[in-house]
């Protein structure tokens, strides 16, 4: 097992070697780390957690055109590494059910899945988050902030077509929700510490953001 893992690696850093959007190898070794350490505290078959933490992008819809013939290549992959067949379809479903887009997303079945999906999002917040998150607004033409559309949670797909969507707005509409959302006591733990850091930078943005000298002596 351990020499599939090491291929995996191998194989996920060619794939996102041209990553633009916040899914470079460090963001997959990042969450490999952490899964691994909530695997540590938490249980759960260790080889599955640690291939769908390093396999969980290389089908993500930002990064392949054709997501079917991404999921095809991966499971063709692991059929060649021999990986058992009950190993692959559950990293194939704990692929699946990891990103998080709108609010009706079935809940993570098995604490393999929990722990990655936890791994995921500790890396989506915090100071990584923070980064992240202007990268990929710079990377795909948003504005960090635009006064109006900061506090509303949702949007709608005109208004994200017409540019209305922006970093800051991304933290409203995702990123301070994560906290909450952790599966493992662990994980929740370790949010906690980036979220009050997530809060502090807004703060400090809107003050700065703002330039008011009025109220200064
Ligand atoms: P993950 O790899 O954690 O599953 P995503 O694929 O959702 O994350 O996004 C990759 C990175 O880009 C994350 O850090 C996320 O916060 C950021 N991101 C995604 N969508 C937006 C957006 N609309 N505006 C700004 N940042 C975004
Ligand atoms: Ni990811």
């Amino acid at each position: 097992m351990e020499e599939i893992i090491k291929r995996a690696e191998e194989w996920v850093q060619e794939k996102l070697k041209h990553d633009k959007t916040g899914h470079d190898w460090a963001h997959i070794s990042r969450v490999y780390r952490h899964a691994v350490y909530l695997a540590a505290k938490e249980g759960g078959q260790v080889p599955v957690i640690e291939l769908a933490a390093l396999l969980h992008d290389v089908v993500d819809d930002k990064l392949v055109e054709d997501v079917d013939a991404a999921y095809m290549e991966l499971m063709d992959w692991l059929h060649a590494q021999c990986v058992p067949e009950s190993m692959i379809i559950h990293i194939i479903d704990i692929i699946k059910s990891m990103s998080f887009k709108g609010g009706n997303r079935p809940p993570m079945k098995t604490i393999e899945g929990q722990i990655v999906q936890d791994a995921d999002r500790l890396d989506a917040i915090g100071a990584m988050g923070i980064a992240r998150t202007f990268m990929y607004a710079g990377a795909v033409g948003h504005s960090m902030y635009k006064e109006d559309g900061m506090v509303r949670e949702t949007m709608t797909e005109e208004e994200y077509r017409n540019g209305q969507s922006t970093a800051i707005h991304h933290f409203y509409e995702k990123l301070l929700k994560l906290k909450e959302l952790m599966n493992t006591q662990t994980a929740k733990k370790l949010a906690q510490e980036r979220h009050d850091y997530m809060e502090q930078f807004l703060t400090q943005f809107m003050k700065e953001w703002k330039t008011d000298y009025e109220n200064v002596d």
